[in-house]
């Protein structure tokens, strides 16, 4: 029987066939992905459901083996709790180890966890929608160098860049980084410089992509001034609220092509869902109704 309480006009019921699915994060209820996987599993007619879990990370263990014992399909990790679940899995996909970050997680039908990490994708797919071509033989400046900036690293690699420079406040958190991605950098050439206006060679870098928090909140970031930036750059700052960060505006006023962080999170849920479902997420409809709710966020 369909309670009013638990069934909607269009049929999407929750029963006792509904399987469970989630995001942990400290905070978490910013997070655009119950919004964006509750979509798909309407549209696509899954008896499926997505929350949010304020997990803190003391509690990071506890969380995720409830979350195996209940029988849960998965789960994605956000902030801080992605280098912590490394550790929790038993099995981790290939670019997850060399990546030491997981932020999708799938529960096999004995509780078993295989870590993923679908950033990587995320980022080079939206790259290669919005500018179809643009990473091939392109030089690169990767601003930070946190646990965002692996990922991006990885995905410009993947992308066939020849060159990638980090610049992050703290210099030798670059260098480290690019040290323990050496594995994977293959031919490409890559150094670590600190984030000041003279390190940064922004007249050579056709693709300049943000991964720290600055222009969160409006402020401009140091050292980067996209007049520098040739003519055919792109700039690609992997926030999305808001949807057009002082980096960016700065770069549209010059006619430079520019790229926000929503597409990268689309594509990298799309992957999850992916794992998780073996279906494709409808990712137009998805766009459209992340585009609204980022734009109100
Ligand atoms: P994430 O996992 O999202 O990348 P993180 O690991 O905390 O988060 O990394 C944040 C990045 O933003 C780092 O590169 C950080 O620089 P430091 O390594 O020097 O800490 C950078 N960052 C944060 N606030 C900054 C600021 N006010 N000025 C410059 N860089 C900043």
């Amino acid at each position: 029987m369909n309670s009013p309480f638990f069934s909607t006009a269009s049929g999407w019921t929750i029963d006792g066939h509904t399987r469970l699915l989630g995001i942990i994060g400290d905070p978490v209820s910013h997070s655009l992905s119950p919004a964006m996987h509750n979509l798909a599993f309407l549209a696509l007619g899954l008896n499926l459901r997505y929350l949010a879990f304020h997990v803190k990370p003391e509690r990071l263990e506890e969380a995720v083996r409830g979350f195996a014992a209940q029988g849960m399909v998965g789960f994605n990790a956000t902030i801080p709790h992605k280098e912590a679940l490394v550790g929790l899995m038993d099995r981790l996909d290939d670019q997850v180890a060399l990546l030491g970050a997981v932020n999708t997680v799938a529960i096999d039908s004995q509780g078993g966890l295989r870590g993923y990490n679908t950033d990587v994708h995320g980022f080079h797919a939206a790259l290669e929608q919005a500018f179809p071509g643009r990473l091939q033989g392109a030089r690169a400046v990767v601003l930070g160098a946190g646990g965002a900036a692996r990922a991006v690293v990885a995905g410009l690699v993947a992308g066939g860049v020849t060159s990638i420079t980090v610049a992050n406040r703290t210099a030798e958190r670059g260098q480290k980084l690019l040290e323990e991605l050496a594995p994977a950098l293959g031919q490409v050439t890559c150094r670590g410089v600190p984030l000041t206006a003279e390190r940064i060679p922004l007249e050579e870098c056709e693709l300049l992509v943000n991964t720290t928090s600055m222009g969160l909140h409006g402020e401009p970031i140091s050292g980067v001034d996209v007049s520098r930036l040739p003519k055919e750059a792109v700039v690609n700052d992997i926030v999305y609220s808001p949807p057009v960060t002082p980096l960016m505006q700065a770069a549209l006023t010059r006619g430079l092509g520019v790229l926000n962080g929503l597409d990268m999170l689309i594509h990298q849920g799309a992957q999850a869902f992916r794992i998780w479902t073996g279906r494709e997420m409808p990712i137009p409809l998805i766009k459209a109704h992340l585009d609204g709710l980022a734009a109100k966020a």
